[in-house]
């Protein structure tokens, strides 16, 4: 190409602020689109009067080598840190500790602390939801949902969950189809403040019985508020048969499994809100890395090309960079 290239990544999540990273450090002009005020996507964290609640992403472990170095800048430049949780597991047997040597990471002081970190100097178009994509002259127009018109970009990166990517590559049938085909789990995410500490030595918890999948104590992780905060997330199948359930259910319901799990009484919250997560983890795993047709100029990625962890959302961001670093 003659003319400085430019990219636009249509998803400000893991996987397209990992794309965006990459390409900003080639010296490749990027703009990101996002529906949501922010970026972060799955990584979220809501503020609160009562402190911040990581909403999505509790923590995140690191296996893959790229992966494990970028963790460590990110720790060297303050935007993470190790967590220990007192980790618990449940079961039909009941509560019984469970600690391990896994190193896991969170986000300081709150998850998004990392998404801003890795978004720093890149241009973010928020509140603005990609509808279409229009080719003309070998570029790309986006189309929003107030029918603007943004661009010419010579790439584009769709770095959304499936079901909204599809409608974007409607037009490239190598693409179209595999996320067409893929699907998401649905699951429910509850944040509560209760008026005193709990009398229970957990921080976290597995959960594998009943309609909770994990619990957490937000103060047990480093950089948070001393408020009794908890995070209740439910499994995908219990979320699939309450999915337009009240909040106010949900919490009742998810506060009383929680009860069961820790094996106390939960005193009525001082605050509580339930977020919905209509496409929270990938129904199956899958090896694709990141998807291209490079004679069109477009690509994808995202966790649910490559297993519902934010690692494989940063690692598929990266592949995805890479093709279009390839063609530069
Ligand atoms: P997303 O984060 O979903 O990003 C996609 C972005 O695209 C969003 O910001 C969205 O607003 C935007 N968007 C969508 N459509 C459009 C459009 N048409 N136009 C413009 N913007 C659009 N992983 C772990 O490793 N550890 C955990 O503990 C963990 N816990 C989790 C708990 C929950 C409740 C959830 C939901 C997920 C959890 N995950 C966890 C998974 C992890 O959050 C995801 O794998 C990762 O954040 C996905 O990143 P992504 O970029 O692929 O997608
Ligand atoms: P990890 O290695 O800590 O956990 C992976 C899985 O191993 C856990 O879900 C749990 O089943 C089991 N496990 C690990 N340590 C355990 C312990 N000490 N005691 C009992 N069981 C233990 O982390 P990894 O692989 O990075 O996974 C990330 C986490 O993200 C997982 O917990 C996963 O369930 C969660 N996740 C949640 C989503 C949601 O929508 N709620 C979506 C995507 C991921």
């Amino acid at each position: 190409m003659s003319h400085t290239p430019r990219v636009a990544i249509i998803g400000a999540g893991m996987s397209g602020l990992s794309a965006a990273s990459k390409l900003r450090e080639a010296g490749v002009q990027v703009t990101l689109f996002d529906k949501s005020r922010g970026s972060g996507g799955r990584m979220s964290s809501k503020r609160t009067d009562f402190g911040t609640f990581d909403m999505g992403t509790q923590y995140f472990t690191a296996r893959d080598p790229g992966f494990a170095a970028a963790a460590a800048s990110w720790a060297d430049a303050g935007l993470i840190s190790t967590w220990q949780p007192r980790l618990f597991r449940y079961d039909e047997k009941g509560l019984i500790p469970s600690d391990d040597s896994q190193q896991r990471f969170v986000g300081t002081p709150r998850m998004t602390a990392l998404s801003r970190g890795l978004l720093a100097s890149s241009e973010l178009v928020s509140g603005t939801r990609i509808e279409r994509l229009e080719r003309q002259a070998q570029q790309w127009h986006l189309v929003d949902s107030q029918q603007t018109l943004h661009g010419p970009y010579d790439q584009v990166i769709v770095a959304v969950p499936p079901a909204q990517a599809a409608p974007l590559l409607a037009g490239v049938a190598n693409l179209v189809a595999p996320a067409s085909n893929s699907s998401m789990e649905p699951g429910w995410a509850v944040a509560i403040t209760l008026p005193q500490k709990l009398d229970s030595s957990a921080d976290a918890v597995f959960v594998r019985s009943g309609p909770l999948d994990w619990i957490a104590r937000e103060a047990s992780k480093p950089g948070r508020a001393n408020s009794e905060n908890w995070v209740l997330q439910s499994t995908p199948a219990w979320a699939e048969a309450h999915l337009d359930d009240d909040p106010a259910q949900i919490v009742d319901a998810l506060v009383a499994a929680m009860g069961e799990v820790l094996g106390i009484h939960i005193p009525t919250p001082v605050f509580q809100q339930a977020h919905r997560w209509l496409y929270a983890r990938p129904a199956a795993d899958c090896e694709w890395g990141a998807l291209a047709a490079p004679e069109q100029g477009i690509y994808v990625c995202g966790d649910w090309c490559l297993g519902g962890r934010l690692e494989a959302a940063w690692v598929s961001g990266q592949q995805a960079a890479n093709a279009v670093l390839s063609v530069q």
